[in-house]
């Protein structure tokens, strides 16, 4: 049961203390989230893990990518001599809590889009900005190439520091983010060109709309943000006026357009926890989050803005029973489900990664 599991996860706790850190991303199950030592968005998730100072075990209740992007903070050089050359341990409690949006852009797809581009224009001063929610080979790639790391809270940021040090930006592997973010800052036009790398020539796009657009995206999408809809913003409107709809930058452009607020999953939070009471919300985000609000803000009237259910079924992966067999096997000094990011691609990571922690 739950509680017998909450009991030996505590015990666990118990005999590593400051040791062990547990740290959740808040779509994580609330058994999950009542259990960490701290929650965040991506963007605190890896300014903890890059802080961490006494703990030598992370327990990462998320999704790979993060998991990842926590190995390369937390054992950056400088931290490794601190302590003495001893790694922080990063587990992922199941190793199948991926993400669908990052897999969509293999690192071999990438580097044949570049080759592929750098046929039709100056590459050099095409500045690669990737989305956190990327795998640890597309960090390096873009920290190889002069690029930069973002996450749905400093995208806006990001793709400024980009624009200072090139004539055109790519982003992965997110389209919406990539869209939303550049038509806010107005430094693209309507059509921006999405590389699609299935297609057999050139991403799918012309030689001409790669060589006049400032932005190039690249075709992938939250398999959980994509299903809010223009026509749930408006069957809101209609049924409860005077509605405010809060969405996620990774939804579709209709929906990030229509919403009265968006931001990341801490901005959400932060805007229902600044509203006064009886402030009505449609929410354009993962499930359990949206869910956690409702509970936490009773003084509001929080729904959730798709008549199906959008949850992440790969963060949904994370249970207590998963926790604590990992922990225990740890503390039994048989560490499974370690994510370890090689030496090369961590080094080249945190380049990009670094760069985002100083333009935020
Ligand atoms: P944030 O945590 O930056 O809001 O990102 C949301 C997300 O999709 C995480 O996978
Ligand atoms: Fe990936 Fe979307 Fe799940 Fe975030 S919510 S982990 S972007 S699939």
């Amino acid at each position: 049961s739950n509680d017998e599991l909450r009991d030996r996860i505590q015990a666990v706790r118990d005999s590593l203390g400051e040791r062990l850190l547990i740290l959740g991303h808040h779509y994580q199950q609330d058994e999950v989230i009542e259990l960490a030592d701290l929650t965040g968005d991506s963007y605190k998730l890896s300014q903890l893990a890059a802080g961490s100072d006494d703990c030598r075990v992370i327990a990462f209740c998320g999704v790979h990518f993060m998991a990842e992007t926590a190995d390369i903070l937390a054992n950056r050089p400088e931290k490794l001599a601190e302590r003495g050359g001893e790694r922080v341990r990063v587990i992922l409690p199941d190793m199948a809590a991926g993400c669908s949006m990052a897999d969509m852009a293999a690192i071999d797809q990438i580097e044949d889009a570049w080759d592929q581009l750098s046929e039709v224009i100056d590459t050099e001063r095409l500045i690669p900005v990737t989305y956190i929610n990327s795998a640890a080979s597309l960090k390096a790639f873009v920290g190889r190439h002069g690029g930069i790391v973002c996450t749905s809270s400093n995208a806006r940021a990001a793709m400024e520091w980009a624009y200072e040090r090139g004539d055109r930006v790519m982003f992965f592997p997110d389209q919406h983010l990539g869209r939303n973010t550049a038509l806010g800052m107005d430094i693209s036009d309507e059509q921006m060109p999405v590389w699609d790398p299935y297609a057999p020539d050139l991403g799918g796009s012309t030689e001409e709309q790669l060589q006049s657009s400032k932005v190039i995206l690249w075709k992938g999408h939250c398999s959980v943000h994509q299903m809010f809809k223009a026509e749930h913003v408006a069957m809101f409107r209609k049924q409860h006026p005077g509605i405010k709809i809060l969405v996620h930058p990774e939804c579709p452009r209709e929906v990030f357009e229509l919403a009265d607020e968006s931001g990341s999953t801490g901005a959400i939070i932060q805007a229902v926890e600044s509203a006064p009471a009886g402030t009505k919300w449609a929410i354009g985000t993962e499930l359990h989050l949206v869910n956690r609000l409702k509970q936490d803000h009773p003084e509001q009237e929080i729904h959730f803005l798709s008549p199906v259910v959008c949850m992440c079924a790969t963060m949904y992966r994370i249970d207590l029973a998963h926790l604590c067999w990992t922990l225990e096997n740890y503390a039994a000094g048989n560490p499974l489900n370690v994510i370890a990011v090689d030496e090369e691609t961590a080094k080249w990571s945190l380049v990009a990664l670094e760069r985002m922690l100083e333009v935020r």
